[in-house]
């Protein structure tokens, strides 16, 4: 959800002139905000693209540079059935199958939503 996020960015239109940072932004200019980049900034994360579950002990440490269903009034409303379904879904996978990469990297197709490209996994019973 960090490194891989489904949704990897999301787009706002802005119903005024308005500026950030320096930059003017005309009304009614299209704006992209990238999850992928924002969790993957080097000045947040330390390690970036190692895969550390334990970053997230202290749920507030990364919490305005994790956004993974979005944020604000337009945030995901699936948000925990969404995280509640991945658990029982890998639970229920990995309680049957190991399961290991045959490719050590994972390539990207970012469509709509991230894809995995060329991802082909091993699934042997346990
Ligand atoms: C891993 C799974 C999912 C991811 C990564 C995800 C991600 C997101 C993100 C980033 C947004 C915000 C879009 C924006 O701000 O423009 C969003 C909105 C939304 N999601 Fe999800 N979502 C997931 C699963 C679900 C599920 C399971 C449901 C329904 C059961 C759902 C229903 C919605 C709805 C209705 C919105 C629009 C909310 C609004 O605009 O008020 N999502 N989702």
């Amino acid at each position: 959800m960090r490194l891989y996020p489904p949704a990897y960015f999301i787009d706002r239109v802005n119903l005024e002139e308005d500026e950030y940072d320096g930059v003017e932004i005309p009304k009614g200019s299209s704006l992209l905000f990238s999850m992928y980049e924002i969790h993957r900034d080097k000045k947040v994360w330390e390690d970036p693209m190692a895969f550390k579950p334990e970053r997230f002990e202290d749920p507030k440490k990364y919490s305005s540079s994790y956004y993974p269903f979005g944020a604000g009034p337009r945030m995901c409303i699936g948000n925990n059935f969404a995280m509640y379904e991945m658990i029982l879904a890998v639970a229920e996978l990995i309680s049957r199958y190991r399961i290991s990469l045959k490719k050590d990297e994972i390539e990207i197709t970012p469509l709509i939503t991230l894809k995995p490209k060329n991802s082909y996994l091993n699934f042997s019973y346990r």
